[in-house]
């Protein structure tokens, strides 16, 4: 039987090995992590993460040919193939701060790999990484001449929260790189026939080793471009009453361009789309390339723009001032279908209205009041290290009020912001949320969910991202 290993129980490392050991019931696949809570909790009924379609998957494997152990080093020693799926955030100190990838996690992963293994292994990376690391990563898991033979593979995931086990089980494609050596091409076809259990061959990609590795901060650009994009387009949109629904439509028609990822928005969020680019642009940067960093760049630069001009929109619109108001906000995770926070744009909008005295009354079905509190109290990039793993005391801030009711948070307010796209904010009763509003009653809507035209009809004034006012 083969034997899989992951290092990591995140978002990326759970999900996907859960997939691989529901579809390949001949492997025995362990998940290790050193952050006990995560592995209770997914040895657990209360998985860690909010995934559609995760629970059933777990149940299902779980015991049988999936584990989840905080024993890092016996089921490292144990495998053949070890995916290293840690987190790779971007450096907060140092040279690169505020850009580089921080790859701390990734090569203490690669010396205890190095130091305990007795057998020879095909090490992939899963976690998205700067081009070249695999070399980096070679000299590392060699360091202690133990005569082990390592064969690394790059391996990017491409999976989206939300619909991550929909995307694990009909992937696009599936990328993996390595040597162009015979032991290279050999590890190459032992991974391909993991993903063959249930991914067509024509949908497994190879290549070498850096393009797998530079494709997928590629990827993350190019899809992080398009909602710029399209976020740069909406502001142009407000000034001069061209509706940008209408427009991503039109655009969006041409099959060259196709009509995915155009949605505008109070701006894209995610543990990955600014921390890739960021990344990105420094490698860039370190290869000479000045024109091309500020190009990626700008995508970032439009993102922040985008958010600021929301919270701008909300202050100017209601009198120039916020302060004392009360403004309800529904949605805080970073997209529909995930409790995950992780640089979700609700956090730079609540500091904005924070900034401007605001008092906020915050509500998400997904997310716990300790996780809100703890991400307005929270350094920038400080959330994607360890610490966010272990016990915190949250800084209560008494302008923050978080309910658990979509009714509650709006009872009394003066504004509304939506910040996530989730269904049950299509489907409230509107003209209810207006008679126990503050009045004159805004709605400013960051998803372009809500039915414009219904709404002013009830008396509401509407702010929507890129429609006419
Ligand atoms: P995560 O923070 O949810 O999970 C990473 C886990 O690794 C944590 O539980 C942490 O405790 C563990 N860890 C760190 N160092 C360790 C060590 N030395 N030994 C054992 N465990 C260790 O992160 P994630 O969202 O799963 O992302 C992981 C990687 O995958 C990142 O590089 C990310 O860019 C990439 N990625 C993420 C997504 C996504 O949707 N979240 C999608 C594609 C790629
Ligand atoms: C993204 C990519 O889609 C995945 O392919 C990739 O694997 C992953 O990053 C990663 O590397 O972590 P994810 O961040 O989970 O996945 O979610 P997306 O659906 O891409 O949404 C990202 C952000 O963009 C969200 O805030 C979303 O609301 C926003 N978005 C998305 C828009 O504002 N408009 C759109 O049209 C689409």
């Amino acid at each position: 039987m083969v034997k899989i290993c992951c290092i990591g129980a995140g978002y990326v490392g759970g999900p996907t090995m859960a997939v691989i050991a529901l579809k390949c019931p001949d492997i025995e696949v362990v998940v290790v992590d050193i952050a006990e809570p995560r592995i209770n909790a997914w040895n657990s009924d209360h998985l860690p993460i909010y995934e559609p379609g995760l629970d059933e998957v777990v149940k299902e494997c779980r015991g049988r040919n999936l584990f989840f152990s905080t024993d890092v080093e016996k089921h490292v020693c144990e495998a053949d193939i070890v995916f290293v799926s840690v987190n790779t955030p971007t450096k907060t100190q140092g040279l690169g701060a505020g850009k580089a990838a921080d790859l701390t996690y990734w090569e203490s992963a690669a010396r205890m790999i190095a130091d305990v293994s007795k057998s020879d292994k095909i090490v992939v990376e899963k976690s998205t990484v700067p081009v070249k690391t695999a070399e980096a990563i070679e000299r590392i898991l060699t360091h202690n001449n133990k005569g082990i033979n390592f064969n690394i593979l790059s391996n990017p995931e491409f999976l989206a929260e939300g619909t991550a086990i929909k995307d694990l089980f009909n992937p696009d494609r599936v990328l993996i790189g390595g040597r162009e050596t015979p032991e290279g091409l050999k590890a190459i076809e032992a991974l391909k026939d993991v993903y063959a259990h249930w991914v067509p061959v024509d949908r497994i990609l190879c290549t070498n080793l850096w393009s797998a590795e530079l494709s997928k901060l590629a990827a993350n650009a190019f899809l992080a471009q398009r909602i710029s994009s399209v976020n740069a387009m909406s502001a142009l949109c407000e000034a001069t009453g061209a509706d940008v629904s209408q427009v991503s439509h039109a655009i969006g028609t041409d099959s060259r361009i196709g009509p995915k990822f155009l949605g505008a928005s109070v701006g894209f969020g995610g543990s990955c789309f600014q921390k890739d680019i960021l990344n990105l642009v420094y490698i860039c940067e370190c290869n000479g390339l000045p024109e091309v960093a500020n190009y990626w760049k700008q995508v970032v630069k439009v993102n922040d723009y985008q958010k600021n001009r929301f919270v701008n929109r909300v202050v100017s619109s209601m009198f120039n001032t916020v302060s004392t108001k009360k403004i309800a906000i529904l949605g805080f995770a970073f997209k529909a279908d995930t409790g995950d926070t992780r640089e979700t744009p609700a956090i730079d909008v609540c500091k904005g209205l924070l900034g401007d005295k605001a008092r906020l009354s915050i509500y998400d079905p997904q997310v716990p009041e300790s996780q809100i509190t703890r991400d307005l109290s929270m350094k920038k990039y400080d959330w994607d290290h360890p610490a966010h793993l272990q016990p915190y005391s949250p800084t209560c801030i008494k302008e923050v009020q978080v309910v658990s009711d979509a009714y509650q948070a709006v009872k009394d307010a003066h504004g509304i912001c939506i910040l996530t796209e989730w269904d049950e904010f299509k489907n409230l009763d509107y003209q209810k949320v207006y008679d126990n509003m503050q009045k004159p009653a805004f709605i400013f809507d960051g998803r372009n969910v809500v039915d414009v035209k219904k709404l002013r009809e009830i008396g509401f004034i509407v702010y929507s991202i890129g429609k006419p006012l």
